[in-house]
């Protein structure tokens, strides 16, 4: 009778550890490696919630499947130090974002070990020194590689190009001063490439990066871009985004550039581009496009009026010249049109895209009189310094949106209307023909 109770008991007395601890074994080493972690970066107290007595797939920065950990996601965690070689001991380890914290020291080679990482953003730290040639040593499962705005310097190694999963490789806002290979084209599955904003030594764009075929975007803003664009950038189909601004790139924009027809942005300004805007479009959803403060010449093509997305356009101090296509003034999507310091001629029309808030086409030749509506649904205005004549219309009492209007250095006579006072909302107003304080506008903060 005294037989089953102790029984019990001991069977109880047995089970007992592993009710409390109620974790498998796995997990249980696993924990022991994350509280190392924590110990490791000195207990930063944003990591207070992880103890031992709790289990970490509860731990909101760590990702579980099932009950194996495959992520740590420490954004922003106030850590400081390096990243030591234990923190592989998580076999399963997929996923390990640090970014925005205090990581200090050269590319924490310690992660050569975790085979099994598909992403890994070491953005926003203080890393510094050179990428090391050995990097492909990288789990080759890896496909996110973010260093973005770290201090990381010399040349990208070529062995980067042996990652062969990448998808998107982050290098933008270092102090790299060396060269980047054109190996890097040979990522077949790239889709995000970024660049920008380094001090490589002067080189042009690699030919090679247009077998790019699944590149979606490139930014290589600030780059140290020279020489000519190359020419078969059809090639990458895939292709939304391109962003070569800020470069001393130079000769004329690709005759193909507008034929990728999933091209959404274009960013090309302030750079030695010459020559005119291509007249094949295809790409017809374009949303922002600007290729201002260059020597571009000739017309706005015609096929821009085909365009069914675009907002933004800019294309102001170059050297353009005729009159805008009628049908792009009234893209119903268009929001900011920036086309001054052209040679830009024509009237302007009596209707003008519903959603249209900021038109700067100062210093042009545009002529003819004002259209009656032109101001109705504008918040800025510039028609300063063209040839404009006749009077400002009475209907001016009915622009009441606007906040800035400036029609300065024209050929405009007659009264200004009184009904001007109706005006509301204007805080600035410039009709003289002695414009001195047209202080430029930065329209790419609007
Ligand atoms: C352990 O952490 C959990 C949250 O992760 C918390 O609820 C619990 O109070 C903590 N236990 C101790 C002993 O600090
Ligand atoms: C964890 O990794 C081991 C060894 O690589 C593997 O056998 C297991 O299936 C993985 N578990 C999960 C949940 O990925
Ligand atoms: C890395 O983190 C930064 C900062 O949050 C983020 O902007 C970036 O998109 C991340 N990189 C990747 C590849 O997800
Ligand atoms: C990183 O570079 C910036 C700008 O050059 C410098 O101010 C900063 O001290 C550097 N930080 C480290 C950790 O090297
Ligand atoms: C690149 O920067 C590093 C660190 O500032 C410097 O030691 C090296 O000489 C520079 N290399 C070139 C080619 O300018
Ligand atoms: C584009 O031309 C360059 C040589 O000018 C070549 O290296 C590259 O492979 C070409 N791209 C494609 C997709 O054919
Ligand atoms: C173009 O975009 C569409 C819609 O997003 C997508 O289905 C298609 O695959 C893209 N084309 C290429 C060549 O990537
Ligand atoms: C572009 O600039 C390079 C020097 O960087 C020069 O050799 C080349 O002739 C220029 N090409 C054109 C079309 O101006
Ligand atoms: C462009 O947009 C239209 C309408 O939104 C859509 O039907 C078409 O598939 C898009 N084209 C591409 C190449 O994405
Ligand atoms: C680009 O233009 C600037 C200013 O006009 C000039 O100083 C520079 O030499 C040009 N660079 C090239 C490569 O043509
Ligand atoms: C401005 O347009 C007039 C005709 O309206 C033309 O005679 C003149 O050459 C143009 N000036 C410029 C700088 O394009």
């Amino acid at each position: 009778m005294t037989i089953i109770p102790l029984l019990s008991l001991l069977l109880l007395l047995f089970l007992l550890p592993f009710y409390v601890i109620s974790q498998p074994i796995t997990t249980q080493n696993d924990q022991t490696t994350l509280l190392n972690l924590k110990h490791f970066w000195s207990n930063p107290p944003s990591l207070s919630h992880w103890n031992q007595s709790s289990d970490p797939c509860g731990w909101p920065e760590i990702i579980c499947d099932a009950t194996t950990i495959t992520g740590i996601d420490l954004p922003d965690k106030n850590i400081e130090g390096t990243v030591p070689p234990f923190i592989c001991d998580l076999k399963n380890l997929t996923y390990l974002d640090l970014n925005y914290n205090y990581f200090t020291g050269d590319f924490p080679t310690a992660l050569y070990n975790c085979k099994n990482l598909q992403y890994l953003n070491l953005s926003l730290n203080f890393f510094v020194g050179r990428i090391p040639d050995d990097i492909s040593r990288l789990s080759q499962e890896l496909r996110y590689l973010d260093l973005y705005n770290n201090n990381f310097t010399g040349d990208i190694p070529v062995s980067i190009s042996r990652l062969s999963k990448l998808s998107s490789l982050q290098l933008h806002m270092n102090l790299f001063n060396g060269s980047f290979p054109e190996e890097i084209g040979y990522l077949n599955d790239l889709e995000e490439l970024n660049l920008a904003y380094n001090g490589f030594k002067p080189s042009r764009l690699p030919p090679a990066f247009t077998r790019l075929k699944k590149l979606r975007k490139l930014y290589m803003a600030e780059a140290n871009l020279i020489g000519e664009i190359p020419g078969n950038l059809s090639s990458m189909v895939a292709l939304e985004l391109l962003d070569l601004s800020i470069n001393q790139i130079n000769g004329s924009i690709p005759s193909d550039l507008f034929m990728l027809k999933n091209l959404t942005e274009v960013y090309l300004y302030k750079t030695n581009l010459t020559g005119e805007i291509p007249d094949s479009i295809e790409a017809v959803n374009m949303t922002r496009i600007d290729l201002s403060e260059n020597k571009l010449t000739g017309k706005i093509p015609d096929g821009f009026e085909k365009q069914t997305s675009l907002t933004n356009l800019a294309v102001f101090d170059n050297k353009f010249s005729g009159a805008i296509p009628d049908g792009l003034w009234k893209v119903s999507t268009l929001a900011i049109m920036i086309m001054s310091g052209n040679s830009f001629s024509g009237e302007l029309p009596h209707e003008m895209g519903p959603k249209l808030w900021i038109l700067d086409i100062s210093n042009n030749n545009f002529s003819g009189e004002l259209p009656h509506e032109l101001g109705l649904k504008l918040w800025m205005l510039d028609i300063s310094n063209n040839k404009f004549s006749g009077q400002i219309p009475t209907a001016i009492s009915s622009w009441t949106s606007l906040r800035v209007f400036k029609a300065s250095y024209n050929l405009l006579d007659g009264a200004i209307p009184e009904d001007l006072t109706a005006l509301q909302n204007l805080q600035t107003l410039l009709l003289d023909g002695k414009l001195g304080t047209n202080s430029p506008v930065d329209y790419r903060k609007l």
